[in-house]
């Protein structure tokens, strides 16, 4: 069943998160500054998939109108996920997410991360701590014995106590052979519900947090997902494979 990864599976999904890793850890920092557009951080992204012999796994997808442009999914303050790379300039202040699929070999790597462009303010920066921390107690609670409710409680609990919401309307996935696999992740929900988590599955956890409401809507490009009330959302995503009864992390740098 796909839904289980052998070792050997969960090797090669992580050589395809490893790209993005470096990506994420390496690379992009240096770039991503007051000035640069969207559109040359998707250039970046692009050349560096390829330089390592994989393929950008988002360029294609159908999408309502058209299928995705660009190697990257860019989504600037109150764009949630999806957005598409173009000639916005970034401005000191911005945060910006950028969220990125490798295929390597036929393998699939899934990971997100939100970035501060110059100085950003008070509420922005903690937006960032609370939704990354998010997804390191989700992470910690995707383990045999459990089930995907109690991730989602987990990631939901965090996040409202913060003051802030999460997206109801995305979730994080099975992922390896394919982008999306099942079981669906939500971020929300209610403990001991869901699924059991088993050995070898291979999950996105993925919690987009909102600084208002959890609402979204959909821009006229069908892809672009904004937060309804204009206020800024966050996203950061790791893939990761449940191996000795707990998760290790495959996008995170080794
Ligand atoms: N990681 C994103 C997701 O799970 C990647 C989307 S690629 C896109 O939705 F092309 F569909 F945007
Ligand atoms: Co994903």
């Amino acid at each position: 069943m796909a839904l289980i990864k052998t070792l050997e599976d969960i090797k090669e999904i992580k050589k395809a998160n490893q790209i993005i890793a470096r990506l994420y850890t390496d690379i992009l920092p240096k770039y991503i500054k007051p000035g640069i557009s969207t559109f040359e951080i998707d250039k970046i992204v692009d050349d560096y998939i390829r330089s390592q012999g994989a393929i950008p796994g988002c360029i294609g997808v159908p999408g309502i109108y058209e299928p995705f442009p660009a190697a990257t999914c860019i989504s600037v303050n109150e764009e949630v996920v999806h957005g598409i790379p173009n000639g916005r300039i970034l401005q000191d202040g911005d945060i910006v997410s950028i969220d990125t699929v490798t295929i390597l070999n036929g393998y699939y790597g899934d990971s997100a991360r939100t970035y501060a462009v110059g100085n950003i303010d008070d509420e922005a920066k903690k937006l960032l701590e609370v939704t990354e921390k998010s997804r390191t107690i989700g992470i910690e609670n995707a383990i045999v014995g459990n089930r995907l409710g109690d991730i989602g409680h987990a990631i939901q609990q965090y996040v409202e106590k913060n003051g802030f919401s999460v997206v109801r309307d995305y979730a994080g996935h099975g992922v390896g052979h394919k982008m999306h696999e099942d079981p669906m992740v939500p971020n929300f929900g209610r403990s001991g519900r869901g699924f059991k988590i088993q050995e070898g599955m291979v999950l996105a956890i993925e919690p987009m947090v909102n600084v208002g409401t959890y609402k979204l809507n959909m821009k006229d490009d069908g892809w672009t997902v904004v937060t309804k009330d204009g206020k800024r959302s966050a996203h950061f995503e790791h893939s990761i494979a449940i191996v000795d009864g707990k998760a290790i992390i495959l996008s995170e740098l080794d």
